[in-house]
């Protein structure tokens, strides 16, 4: 395919037409030593989603893992995957489309008036007790529309031809800018491409339902919610934008 051929990115890239994981695939080279890798698959059989959950992978998405070794402390790992949400956004907007990113790490697609997940990240690390000892992000991208409410394609919104290498290249081109950056910085690009800041939520937290009002992300990458009687951060958690009546 396209992909196969010639991506120019500031990565080794190893492709696959199909694989289990791209992610389970990153793990096995990271530990054998590999970095600034990207895996890039054409399809998957076993695609790993947040929480446990699968990531339904045709032929024709985009999948890719890009393992790397930060020198930064392992607390500073999720700053990788807001990157990565970032660095799928830009490249989305290449496309012309808008697409902003719903914490933490959902990329949506937005117009007048919807919302839909187009990608996800999910960032696999191994640490050592002061530094990162590899990282991979791992990033999913729907093309066609793949049939489960509140998510859609972006071949299917594009309507037209979307060129994968282009795209993959745009995505890695921003990841690297970005990984280089000082995690302000990095945050900074965040909440400019954010859909979530300033809505109201209901974000379903390991230790309970959380609403309230989306006011701002702190390092490493906590969402800060304002809620009627005090102020929280939340590291981990499915977030939900609520439309006010
Ligand atoms: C999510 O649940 O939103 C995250 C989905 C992440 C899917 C990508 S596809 C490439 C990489 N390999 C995997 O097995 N998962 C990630």
């Amino acid at each position: 395919t396209a992909l196969a051929l010639g991506l120019d990115a500031p990565f080794e890239v190893e492709y696959h037409e199909t694989i289990d994981s791209t992610n389970r695939r990153a793990r096995e080279l990271a530990e054998s030593g590999a970095t600034d890798t990207v895996i890039v698959a054409d399809a998957q059989t076993a695609g790993r989603g947040r929480l446990d959950r699968s990531w339904e992978s045709p032929p024709g998405g985009v999948y890719v893992s890009i393992l790397c070794r930060p020198d930064r402390p392992p607390a500073e790992a999720p700053l990788y995957t807001l990157a990565g949400a970032v660095a799928t956004t830009h490249a989305v907007r290449e496309t012309g489309l808008d697409a902003r990113i719903k914490w933490p790490n959902d990329v949506l697609l937005v117009d007048d008036d919807s919302e839909n997940k187009i990608a996800g990240i999910l960032t696999e690390m191994q640490g050592e007790t002061d530094r990162i000892a590899w990282l991979a992000v791992g990033i999913g991208v729907n093309m066609d529309d793949p049939g489960i409410e509140g998510a859609t394609g972006l071949r299917a919104a594009l309507d037209d031809h979307v060129p994968l290498r282009t795209f993959v290249h745009h995505l890695l081109e921003s990841f690297d800018a970005l990984r280089k950056q000082e995690s302000e910085s990095i945050l900074a690009r965040w909440r400019e491409a954010a859909a979530t800041l300033g809505q109201h939520v209901r974000v379903e937290t390991p230790d309970g339902v959380v609403v309230g009002r989306a006011v701002d992300v702190e390092p490493p990458g906590a969402l800060v919610v304002e809620t009627d009687d005090e102020t929280v951060s939340l590291h981990a958690g499915d977030c939900e934008h609520l439309r006010c009546a």
